[in-house]
């Protein structure tokens, strides 16, 4: 097994410095009966959606097992665990508050606080209530004001007991990948969608989750004034898939459209102005007033960050995103570019020198783990981190600030539309006996959080 290892100097083993594990709700519960169904079990249960046929039923079965996965965040040394609260199991089809559900969290934060874990809190990662998708979803206006309120319940019940609350989890995903590109549930075409096209519908999405963040937020902060609040983005730089004017100029707008699309009206209160090159049909209605509510003062930005992306012109001028260049392929079929995470941040903090400070709330790879001898020896998933946590110490030499790093994912669990094909964990799950086991990278990262004792 290799090891993690840092410079004693690194700015990463400074004492404030959080590192953490992450998961998501519907990625890991199961226990559906314990909730409303929400819009992935509608999607799973439409033939070819999920790439092996499964869904989220029973997942890593975490709402029976809690305790022990609480037990296991423990022994792997982290200060923060990062998880997300699903808005179907917290709030019933009629508005009223599932009780079981919240207490069901209030109890997973207690317990992680008595061990000495802090807790983040995503509100939504992507798990919208069926009920609210059978009005129109993220295209229903209304869907951004009852996020506001679910958030209130959420926040007024674990209050300042969680040390950081996120809005939104990738808007990017369930604006783009959901209502847009219908590979993420939703899907193209549900019933409750309008006739609208494809790019209307992806933009009218995203406008109403940063919407719903904007609402929401102030709310938090004054049901939770200790705490720190923020939202979660994914990015990946965009590249040029040649040399070529037009590939360039291809990659600029897939980075205005999938990068600065989301950050811009959070930090500035308006869209980058390639909103004015979408013809009429294609852009959100947008309400007076609705860029400043977005813009909300954030303690932190949440950065997800797994690789670059590359593109290539189109004949309509626009962008279409074409195989990775480098031949380090994840299972994901996903470039290994951890040089991509510094060069982002960076330009970022270039073009937006108000950028808060930042967590990376996620960054992970998937392998496929062989389990021999009762062990997981995923050196490659070591090596993974190792390079990202140097990318990290790059950013933060030129000048980002970097306050925590959280591992993807805690554990292997249900990869949206590819099912469990895809272990993401560093704690290895069968899914048939929900056995948990810990993979040589959880056991890296033991030594090296321990490692930490001596240098702080
Ligand atoms: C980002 C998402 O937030 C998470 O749910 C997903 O599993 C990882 N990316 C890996 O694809």
């Amino acid at each position: 097994m290799i090891k993690l290892q840092l410079d004693k100097h690194s700015p990463l083993y400074s004492p404030d410095f959080v590192f953490g594990v992450a998961t998501s709700s519907f990625q890991i519960e199961g226990d559906r009966h314990g909730r409303a169904d929400c819009i992935w079990d509608s999607f799973c249960a439409q033939q070819g959606k999920i790439h092996d046929g499964s869904n989220g039923d029973r997942a890593c079965e975490h709402v029976k097992h809690w305790q022990h996965d609480v037990d296991i965040i423990a022994s792997l040394g982290v200060d923060s665990y990062r998880l997300s609260v699903a808005w179907a199991r917290v709030i019933n089809a009629d508005g009223s508050v599932n009780q079981v559900g919240l207490h069901f969290y209030e109890r997973l934060v207690d317990a992680l606080t008595e061990r000495g874990i802090s807790t983040h809190i995503t509100l939504y990662h992507w798990d919208l209530p069926q009920y609210l998708e059978d009005q129109g979803g993220w295209l229903n206006r209304d869907t951004a004001y009852r996020f506001a309120e679910y958030a209130a319940v959420v926040v007024g019940a674990l209050g300042d007991k969680v040390a950081s609350y996120s809005t939104i989890n990738e808007p990017f995903c369930s604006a783009y990948l959901s209502y847009e590109a219908g590979i993420h549930a939703p899907g193209p075409n549900p019933v409750s969608h309008d006739s609208g096209n494809r790019r209307k519908n992806g933009r009218q999405a995203a406008h109403h989750l940063l919407l719903a963040h904007g609402l929401a937020l102030p709310r938090m902060r004054e049901l939770a004034p200790q705490a720190e609040h923020g939202i979660v983005l994914n990015f990946s730089p965009c590249h040029g898939a040649s040399d070529a004017a037009a590939d360039q100029a291809a990659a600029a707008t897939a980075h205005d459209y999938h990068n600065r699309w989301y950050l811009q009206p959070l930090l500035q209160g308006s869209y980058p102005d390639l909103l004015e090159r979408l013809a009429a049909d294609e852009r959100p209605h947008i309400e007076p007033g609705d860029l400043t509510l977005m813009c909300q003062p954030l303690d932190f930005l949440g950065v997800n960050y797994y690789t670059r992306t590359t593109f290539k012109a189109t004949a309509d001028g626009w962008f279409k995103d074409v195989p990775p260049r480098g031949d380090e392929l994840t299972t994901m079929g996903w470039e290994v570019y951890p040089q991509g995470l510094t060069e982002i941040l960076t330009k970022l903090k270039k073009s937006y020198p108000n950028l808060p400070p930042i967590y990376i709330t996620e960054n992970g790879v998937a392998y496929d783990d062989i389990v021999e001898n009762n062990h997981i020896h995923d050196n490659n998933r070591i090596d993974y981190f190792q390079q990202h946590l140097n990318a990290i110490e790059d950013c933060i030499t030129q000048g980002v600030e970097i306050k925590g790093y959280y591992i993807w994912s805690l554990m292997d669990n249900f990869e949206w539309a590819e099912g469990y094909t895809q272990r993401f964990g560093i704690v290895h799950i069968d899914f048939d006996s929900g056995e948990r086991q810990l993979k040589d990278s959880a056991k890296a990262w033991q030594q090296l959080l321990r490692s930490r004792q001596q240098v702080i």
